[in-house]
C-alpha cells in the first residue's frame, strides 16, 4: 500500500474506533461486540507498530475508555485509573512472565494474585476519616465524573468505615456490576450487563439508578498512603475486614502451570456464577515488586487479563423446547444459563433437528460447549459428560406436532436413500398455529410482500390480538382498534396502513414466493411465474390439476411437484389464493428489456460454483438474456463449469461459438 492509503485506510479505522468508543460508553448501546471491537483496537496498534509515521491522539495507543460525559462534573483522579493488557494464550502469560523476569533482572520466585475480572465498570471511592465523600468513574483513565450520589445507592458500598487501622484518606477501586437474573429483567434494553451497570450508574439522577439493582466488588487502591500492606492477597483480606465485598474465588497461585489449570477450569464453570466474568487478573502478589515493575502508558507492568474464549463457552442446558417453523420442520432449541460469550448474553442455542440431539445424545441438564461465532446462531459442539447427572434421561423427542398435535414424520429421499434428519408436522394449511404465524412473517418479509411496518413482533401480537389468522386479513385490519394499543400512534398507524396498501401491486413471481409452498424459494417462483404467466393461468393449473406441466420448466423438478400438489390438496390454501388475487393487484413477470445481455443467447454445461442453474437463469434474464436448451447457430456464448460434457464443447467449437469459463461470464454482467 502506498502511504497516502495507508494513512487513509488507518483514518478509517481510527474513525470507526472513535464512533464505537461513543456509541459503547457514551451511549451505552454498542453496536458490535467485544471482540470486534478488539478487532479494530488491535488493527489500528498493528498498524502503528508497522509504520511509524502513523499518529493519531484517539489511537486506542493514546487513550483509555472515554472521554467523561458533559452532564457530570469531572475530577482528576489522585493516582490514573489504568487499564489491563490483555492475554488470549499460554504464549501471551509466557511472554509476560519473561517481560518482568528481564525488567527485574533477576531471578525470583513471585507469586500471583488470582482474581476473576468481572465484566462491570469500574468506580473509584475516596474515604477520608472512614467517610465516603466521593465517588468518580474512570472516565479517559485521568479524569472521571463524579458519580457519588448514585454509587451512594449501591448497598454494597460502605458509606462509612470505623476500623482503626482503615487508613485516613484513600481510594478504594472496584468493579461496579449488575447480576445476571437482574440482567435478565433488562436484557431488551442492554446488550450485556456491562452496558446495563454503566447506563445506570451514569444516569443524571440518581433516583434512576435506584431501579437498577448494583453490586459493588473491591479489587484495589489509588491513593494510599502506607506501606504497611505487603502482598496485594493482603490487601484483599483487609478489604473483607473493612467491609467491602471481595469475590469469593480470589486466589494465590505460584506458576504458569497452575493458572493455565485455574483459567481451565473457570472458565469452564463460569456459567454457574450470579455475575459475568470475562477473564482472570493476574497480579504480582508482592507489592514491592508491583512498585518495582511500574506501568508503561496504558497499563501496569505487574498484572494482565488473561481472557476467555470469545467463540465459545460451557454453560448447562435447563431446558429443551420445541419450535415449529413455517415448513413445519421441528427445531429443539436448548435454553441455557445465561453466559456472555465475545460480548453478547447468549441464553438459547439451537440443537438443530431430532437426529443432532440423537447424535450427541443431548440431555436435560447435560453441560455442553457453545459455539457462538459471528452471525451463526449459538449452538451445541459438545457433552461434557463427565459432567452428566447419573441419573439424568434421554431426551425424547415428540412424535406429534407440539403446536396442533398432528402426526409428524421424517421424509425419505429416495436420492439419498435416507430419512430425513427433520421431523415435520404434516400439517400444510393454517390449521397449525405455529405454522400459521411463521407463514404470514413469510408473507410479510422483504423479499416477499414486503410490508415494512408490520414486523414479526407485530404479527405475533395481532396474531394474539385476534386481529390475523390468514394472509389475507392484513388487508383487512381493524385500524381503529390498533391505533388504540399501546405502542401505536397515528404516525404509525397510517405508515402500516401506507406500506399495506403500497404491497397490494406485486408482481406475480413475488406473489407465488410469498404464499410460502415449501421448496419454491424465490428462484423457483420466477420460473414459475415466467411460465404460467398470470395468476388466472395459475389458478386455472391448480384447478385442472396441470401440475405435472411444470416439469417442462427447466429447474423444476419432482420434488418441486409434489411440494404444488400437497399444499393445494388443502382446500384452506386454496381459498388463500383465491381471496388474495381478488385483493391484491397481482402483475405479470416484469422483464428487463434494456439489459445488458439484450439479444444473447447463452446456455450452460457442467456445474456452477455457488450459484444453482435457475439463480444463472434468472441473473441473465434479469438483464434481458435468455437461455436456450441445446447448441445451434441461434447460440451465442456457451458457459462451461465442472464437469462439462465435452460433446457440447466440441459441437460449440464447430459452429464457432463463443465458449466462457463461469468467471468470464460473470464479468460481462460486472
Ligand atoms: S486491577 C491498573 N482487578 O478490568 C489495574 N481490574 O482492563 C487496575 N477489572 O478497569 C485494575 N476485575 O474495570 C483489576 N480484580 C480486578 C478486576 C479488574 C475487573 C476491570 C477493571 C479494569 C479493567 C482492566
Amino acid at each position: 500500500m502506498k502511504e497516502v492509503d495507508t494513512k487513509k485506510y488507518y483514518k478509517k479505522k481510527i474513525n470507526e474506533f472513535k464512533s464505537h468508543n461513543k456509541l459503547y460508553f457514551e451511549k451505552n448501546s454498542p453496536k458490535i461486540s467485544d471482540s470486534q471491537y478488539d478487532k479494530i483496537k488491535k488493527e489500528i496498534l498493528d498498524l502503528e507498530k508497522k509504520y511509524d509515521f502513523l499518529k493519531s491522539d484517539s489511537s486506542p495507543s493514546s487513550t483509555i475508555g472515554f472521554t467523561p460525559s458533559k452532564n457530570f462534573i469531572k475530577s482528576k483522579h489522585r493516582v490514573k485509573m489504568l487499564s489491563l493488557a490483555n492475554a488470549f494464550d499460554i504464549d501471551d502469560l509466557e511472554n509476560f512472565e519473561k517481560k518482568i523476569l528481564n525488567y527485574l533482572n533477576e531471578k525470583i520466585n513471585f507469586e500471583y494474585s488470582v482474581e476473576p475480572k468481572i465484566d462491570g465498570i469500574s468506580a473509584s471511592l475516596t474515604y477520608k476519616n472512614g467517610i465516603f465523600v466521593m465517588g468518580t468513574s474512570r472516565g479517559d483513565g485521568t479524569t472521571g465524573e463524579v458519580i457519588t450520589e448514585n454509587l451512594k445507592t449501591i448497598n454494597d458500598i460502605p458509606q462509612s468505615i470505623a476500623n482503626k487501622d482503615f487508613p485516613k484518606d484513600v481510594d478504594i477501586r472496584g468493579e461496579v456490576f449488575i447480576k445476571k437474573k437482574d440482567f435478565n429483567k433488562l436484557k431488551n434494553n442492554f446488550a450485556n450487563p456491562r452496558n446495563a451497570a454503566s447506563g445506570s450508574l451514569r444516569q443524571k439522577n440518581s433516583e434512576e439508578t435506584k431501579k437498577i439493582p448494583l453490586n459493588f466488588v473491591a479489587y484495589t487502591y489509588g491513593y494510599l498512603e502506607t506501606d504497611k500492606i505487603k502482598k496485594q492477597s493482603d490487601f484483599l483480606n483487609l478489604l473483607k475486614k473493612w467491609g467491602f465485598k471481595t469475590n469469593e474465588h480470589n486466589t494465590v497461585l505460584k506458576t504458569i502451570n497452575e493458572l493455565k489449570n485455574f483459567h481451565k477450569k473457570f472458565e469452564n464453570e463460569r456459567f454457574d456464577l450470579e455475575y459475568d466474568v470475562d477473564g482472570l487478573v493476574y497480579k504480582i502478589n508482592n507489592l514491592e515488586l508491583q512498585k518495582r515493575l511500574g506501568y508503561t502508558a496504558n497499563s501496569p507492568r505487574w498484572a494482565i487479563a488473561h481472557k476467555f474464549s470469545a467463540d465459545s463457552a460451557f454453560s448447562q442446558i435447563t431446558d429443551i423446547n420445541i419450535q415449529v417453523g413455517r415448513t413445519g420442520a421441528l427445531t429443539p432449541v436448548a435454553r441455557i444459563k445465561p453466559v456472555n460469550i465475545g460480548g453478547v448474553v447468549v441464553s438459547n442455542a439451537t440443537l438443530h433437528n431430532e437426529d443432532e440431539i440423537i447424535r450427541k445424545d443431548i440431555r436435560i441438564g447435560d453441560t455442553v460447549k457453545i459455539e457462538r461465532a459471528g452471525d451463526v446462531i449459538p449452538h451445541v459442539i459438545l457433552v461434557d459428560l463427565k459432567k452428566r447427572d447419573k441419573k439424568s434421561k434421554k431426551f425424547i423427542f415428540p412424535t406429534t406436532c407440539p403446536s396442533c398435535g398432528s402426526q409428524t414424520i421424517k421424509e425419505y429421499n429416495k436420492t439419498t436413500k435416507k430419512h430425513d434428519a427433520v421431523r415435520r408436522c404434516i400439517n400444510e394449511g393454517f390449521d397449525c398455529e405455529k405454522i400459521a404465524i411463521e407463514k404470514i412473517k413469510h408473507f410479510i418479509s422483504k423479499d416477499a410482500m414486503n410490508i415494512d411496518g408490520l414486523g414479526k413482533k407485530v404479527v405475533e401480537n395481532f396474531w394474539d390480538l385476534n386481529l390475523i389468522r390468514f394472509p389475507q386479513d392484513i388487508y383487512n385490519l381493524d385500524y381503529n382498534k390498533i391505533s388504540n394499543l399501546e405502542g401505536w400512534g397515528d404516525l404509525s398507524v397510517s405508515n402500516l396502513k401506507y406500506s399495506i396498501d403500497q404491497s397490494k401491486q406485486i408482481s406475480l413471481d413475488k406473489f407465488l414466493y410469498a404464499i410460502g409452498i415449501r421448496h419454491i424459494g424465490i428462484e423457483n417462483a420466477k420460473l414459475l411465474a415466467e411460465y404460467v404467466k398470470s395468476i388466472k393461468n395459475f389458478i386455472t393449473f391448480i384447478n385442472k390439476n396441470k401440475f405435472n406441466e411444470f416439469l417442462d420448466i427447466d429447474g423444476i423438478g419432482e420434488t418441486q411437484i409434489n411440494s404444488l400438489k400437497r399444499f393445494f390438496e388443502n382446500k384452506s390454501n386454496y381459498k388463500i389464493i383465491e381471496k388474495l388475487s381478488s385483493i391484491l393487484n397481482i402483475s405479470d413477470l416484469k422483464l428487463n428489456k434494456n439489459g445488458k445481455l439484450l439479444n444473447n443467447t447463452f446456455m450452460f454445461t457442467g456445474k456452477l460454483t455457488n450459484m444453482s442453474r435457475a439463480a444463472a437463469k434468472s441473473l441473465i434474464e434479469e438483464n434481458s438474456g435468455s437461455v436456450v436448451s441445446s447448441v445451434n447457430k441461434k447460440l451465442k456464448y456457451l458457459v462451461i463449469g465442472e464437469k462439462p460434457t465435452n460433446r457440447k464443447i466440441d459441437q460449440a467449437k464447430e459452429l464457432g461459438i463463443k465458449i466462457l469459463s463461469q468467471e468470464e461470464w460473470l464479468n460481462l454482467l460486472n
